[in-house]
């Protein structure tokens, strides 16, 4: 019985006939030798097909190969120091089990954005993208992990929400058998509720903000983790982001060298991101700006300009911590020592890839919630259960957000966040 083999594991089978089941993505023919390179989604090898080593038939099938055909290929697996799987197939057998339509939309050539993002249900078979996923998988299961071996619940909070916590701009509206829901923008209020319930809980969704943001790191849809702490404070919970952001750096360089490589990311730099990071101030960033030329006040918010000329003076990420109180969302923590900042932090990846995660202590004094929440006109009778939390066992508490595209971006080292979500909706598309 010959063995069934993926390309992932390939090392595992060197000398030994295995079949694989898989696709053509691209084909090279002479009279007398075909190079089948083949993928089965686990990764890429060449097969050689020499024609005085096989049945007339097989190499005569091998000819009617179009690309993206699906076929098993049965073959010796050989050294190969060339391949990026280190690997290649002395082709013995092939069998079709489709021959693709002639004119498959991704052909070889270059092609633009739009073209690719329009056939992104085909796109994401090429080895970038399938690279870029693949990481995102292990980035998924990395944070996944690294919350559950440290005692945190997962807690899902709901999708379909009666009202709005990061601001009340950014909404989709739908209606509720009649009345106005919203799409969620976050989970955090619900994983608060359950930190009470749980201690220390995660939250781990999509999201959806109906940004009118045109920019390279914007989605209308993406996806967040939110962790949630009881009895920990704003040191503790940048602990924890900057030991999640090392624990998923170092897990993807352990198991996605090949992706990597595929992304021609530099990896040297990937292996320097270990806690702790640099922490600066908003008010020692306005500085830094101020210093560098920026035309830039206090109070005003960070543009990516800001972000990347600050993030490039570190080369790790780097938090910037006590933000203008008046510039964030209600529930955040104001510095009892000067209340016009709060306890909370952004993580600015380096490179240009901005804020990756947003957290903060937050309020968790009853008259003070319901003052914020007035000072905010937000609809008190909405905000009922979350004031309760208050009310009842109230204690200091702290949390986060990491969107996982902009991790994905930054990690995989690509240029647009569109890249990095198997079915990007963004503001001109939601096709696919
Ligand atoms: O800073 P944000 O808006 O924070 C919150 O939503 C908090 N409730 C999180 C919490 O404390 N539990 O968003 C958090 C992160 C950002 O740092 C960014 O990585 C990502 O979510 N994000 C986006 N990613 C892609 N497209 C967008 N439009 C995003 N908006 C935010
Ligand atoms: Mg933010």
């Amino acid at each position: 019985m010959i063995k069934l083999a993926t390309i992932e594991t390939i090392s595992q089978f060197e000398g030994q006939d295995v079949t694989i089941n898989g696709w053509l993505f691209n084909k090279r023919s002479s009279g007398k030798i075909h190079f089948l390179q083949l993928r089965d989604g686990t990764g890429f090898i060449q097969g050689v097909v020499v024609k005085n080593e096989v049945d007339e038939e097989v190499f005569e099938v091998c000819k009617k190969l179009t690309q993206e055909s699906s076929l098993q290929v049965t073959g010796l697996v050989q050294k190969d120091d060339r391949a990026k799987s280190g690997f290649e197939i002395l082709v013995k057998s092939v069998k079709p089990v489709q021959i693709a339509q002639e004119g498959y939309p991704i052909s070889l050539k270059e092609h633009g954005t739009d073209f690719l993002m329009e056939n992104r249900h085909l796109w994401m078979r090429s080895p970038k993208q399938n690279a870029i996923l693949r990481i995102r998988d292990e980035i998924n299961l990395a944070i996944r992990m690294f919350f559950h071996d440290r005692g945190f619940v997962l807690v899902e909070p709901p999708i379909i929400t009666p009202s709005s916590c990061e601001g009340t701009t950014e909404l989709f509206e739908i209606d509720y058998f009649g009345e106005n829901a919203f799409l969620s923008q976050t989970g955090q209020l619900y994983a608060e509720a359950a930190a009470m319930a749980f201690g220390k809980v995660y939250s781990f969704g999509p999201t959806f903000r109906a940004e009118k943001s045109k920019t390279r790191k914007h989605l209308n849809e993406f996806w967040m983790v939110e962790p949630e702490m009881a009895y920990v404070d704003f040191e503790g919970n940048l602990e924890v982001q900057e030991q999640m952001i090392e624990y998923i750096v170092q897990r993807v360089l352990e198991n996605k060298q090949i992706e990597l490589k595929i992304l021609d990311r530099d990896t040297a730099y990937l292996e320097k991101i270990k806690a702790p990071f640099p922490r600066i101030t908003y008010t020692e960033a306005v500085n830094m700006l101020q210093e560098g030329n920026y035309e830039f006040q206090w109070g005003d918010d960070f543009g990516a300009p800001h972000e990347t000329f600050i993030a490039e003076k570190f080369k790790k990420p780097v938090f910037i911590t006590h933000f203008p109180t008046k510039m964030k969302a209600f529930y955040m923590q104001p510095d009892p020592e000067n209340p016009e900042v709060i306890l909370g932090a952004d993580l600015i990846a380096p490179e240009g890839y901005g804020e990756i995660i947003g957290g903060s202590e937050r309020i968790h004094d009853l008259e003070f919630l319901l003052k914020r929440i007035e000072d905010e006109k937000l609809p008190t009778e909405l905000y009922e259960w979350y004031i309760d939390l208050r009310r009842y066992g109230s204690v200091p508490h702290s949390g986060f957000g990491l969107g996982l595209e902009r991790t994905v971006a930054w990690i995989c080292g690509i240029d647009h966040i569109r890249q990095t979500i198997p079915f990007a909706r963004t503001l001109n598309r939601v096709y696919p």
